[in-house]
């Protein structure tokens, strides 16, 4: 049976593996979610005396971290124009300072450990064939007024395809976002903090939160770093998170491009990074943009980006290909800080918008500070509690109903009931005995019958051919044919049946 795709990432890289938890426990810090946000918050606490103890629900940094495309870098997309308008020039230039600390918290960190993980600075290129002129200049505008390091190319960018303008960033960053980490939990070992694997959240109360597998942890002080925040939390923030799957496939024959990072400004959009393999230089192309379980195709997602490989940069074998999700906020700057005012021993951080590398870095330092009672210049610019307006809460409450509405009647209009049709590598829901079954036929004709409905809230899950597993296009959760949570904020397994 054919596995979701594996990153190059976790393929090159090895983790320290820690047990599971199974005894019950008292912690100071608790960090719940080991991926990169997890880890370094963990890291920063340890460092600044504080006792750390981790609880992973699967194994460290395989989720989103292991997916993403891990530039290290301050230029998002054509955002800072935005951000102005937004939130003003000083709060704009805020959040670029933000990721510059950022960017040097990772470059300390890898120089501090002599860690091996193919760091490199150059630039960052939002590129346009035409199309985006007018917002990259404008875009150039706001760098000027913002002081940021960068200029403007008014030519073709020396990609294998015709461009006609560029702005370039100075002095950005790209690494194995797993060989850091692999080395950042060893030093986090070293400074005293506990990691447990396979240790799945399912809910929080007071000061103690219990683990699927019935275990009690009492803390002092909780980071929620699990990407969608654990399930029970409830807080009309959590309405405004969307959730954001992207693509990358992995080239390495291909027709040379200059040493940069580029991003395809116009649509459909484009992300290009090298890196480092064992037999040379390779080329990573992401994209292919959906929300998270509402795309009925999603191989086409891989195919379409192994065409672009093919045509624009004359790679013709993909030698690895994978997908991920983020968390997207509707205003573009990540959810950082405490949780809420009535819980405010509980801290989260989340809200990437497929830029979690340098705001993961920039925000552990936020939250050791928040944590240890001192202050820090990004707290207000990143605090959770700035989005939770009445305006925004109603949009996006019903935003979320429409999702959720198309999840239930996706199900209720398309179960099928001829079972014995089923092909190999294939799925559908059935109505079979007064219930519904959500099977997959694999391609050795085995199947693999679950509970169609998620765990987390009860919608109904959507098959995705690209990966094999069950997506819900409500929050994002996700499963494997075999019913095993794959991403939250479900933590507990579809029934097989
Ligand atoms: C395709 C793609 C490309 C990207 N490229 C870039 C890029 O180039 N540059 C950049 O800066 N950013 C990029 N990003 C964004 C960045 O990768 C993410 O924002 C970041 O990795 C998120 O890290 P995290 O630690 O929050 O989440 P995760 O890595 O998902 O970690 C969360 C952890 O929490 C665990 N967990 C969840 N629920 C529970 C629970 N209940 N109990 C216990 N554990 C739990 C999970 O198992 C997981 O290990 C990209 C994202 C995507 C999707
Ligand atoms: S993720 Fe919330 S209902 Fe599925």
């Amino acid at each position: 049976m054919r596995k979701e795709n594996v990153s190059y990432w976790t393929k090159s890289s090895t983790f320290t593996q820690f047990p599971q938890l199974s005894q019950d426990l008292q912690a100071d810090v608790l960090v719940v979610g080991g991926g990169i946000a997890g880890i370094l918050a963990a890291y920063q606490l340890a460092k600044a005396g504080r006792e750390v103890t981790v609880l992973e629900g699967q194994r460290l940094a395989q989720v989103t971290t292991a997916g993403t495309t891990a530039k290290i870098t301050a230029q998002h997309h054509l955002q800072y124009q935005d951000y102005i308008k937004q939130r003003g020039e000083k709060e704009a230039r805020l959040f670029y300072e933000s990721q510059c600390d950022g960017i040097e918290i990772l470059r300390n960190l890898a120089d501090q450990y002599d860690i091996d993980c193919d760091m490199e600075t150059l630039s960052s290129i939002q590129v346009t064939i035409g199309e985006s002129e007018k917002k990259i200049k404008k875009e150039y505008k706001a760098y000027q007024q913002l002081g940021i390091n960068g200029t403007l190319h008014e030519k073709d960018m020396g990609l294998p395809f015709e461009t006609t303008m560029g702005l370039e960033m100075f002095d950005q960053a790209q690494f194995h976002p797993l060989k850091f980490l692999a080395a950042m939990v060893d030093v986090c070992v070293e400074l005293g903090v506990t990691f447990y694997e396979e240790t799945m959240v399912k809910k929080i109360d007071g000061n103690t939160v219990e683990t699927e597998n019935g275990m009690e942890v009492a803390f002092n002080q909780l980071i929620c770093a699990t990407h969608y925040p654990i399930a029970n939390l409830k807080h009309n923030l959590l309405l405004h998170l969307e959730i954001e799957r992207s693509y990358i496939v992995a080239a390495k024959d291909y027709t040379p491009i200059p040493y940069a990072m580029f991003q395809v400004a116009d649509m459909p959009e484009r992300s290009l990074r090298h890196y480092i393999t064992e037999d040379g230089i390779g080329l990573l192309i992401g994209g292919e943009n959906h929300v998270a379980g509402a795309k009925d195709d999603v191989k086409l997602c891989y195919e379409r980006l192994a065409y672009d490989a093919e045509h624009l940069f004359n790679a013709h074998d993909i030698a690895d290909q994978w997908s991920a999700q983020d968390m997207m906020t509707q205003d573009k700057m990540p959810l950082i800080g405490r949780y809420s005012k009535s819980d405010d021993h509980i801290f989260i951080i989340t809200g990437f918008n497929k830029f979690g590398i340098a705001t993961s870095a920039v925000g552990s330092v936020v939250l050791r500070d928040l944590l240890m009672g001192q202050p820090n210049k990004y707290e207000e610019l990143l605090q959770p509690g700035r989005i939770d307006t009445i305006g925004s809460q109603a949009k996006a409450t019903a935003k979320k109903a429409v999702n959720a509405i198309r999840g239930q009647g996706k199900a209720i209009k398309d179960y099928r009931t001829d079972r014995e049709a089923l092909k190999e590598d294939e799925a559908g829901i059935f109505l079979h005995d007064g219930r519904f079954e959500a099977v997959y036929k694999d391609d050795e004709g085995t199947e693999h019958a679950v509970s169609p409905f998620c765990t987390h809230m009860g919608c109904v899950l959507s098959f995705n051919n690209g990966e094999k597993t069950w997506d819900c296009a409500c929050h994002g959760s996700r499963f494997d044919c075999d019913g095993k949570v794959l991403h939250g904020p479900a933590s507990v397994d579809l029934k097989q049946q």
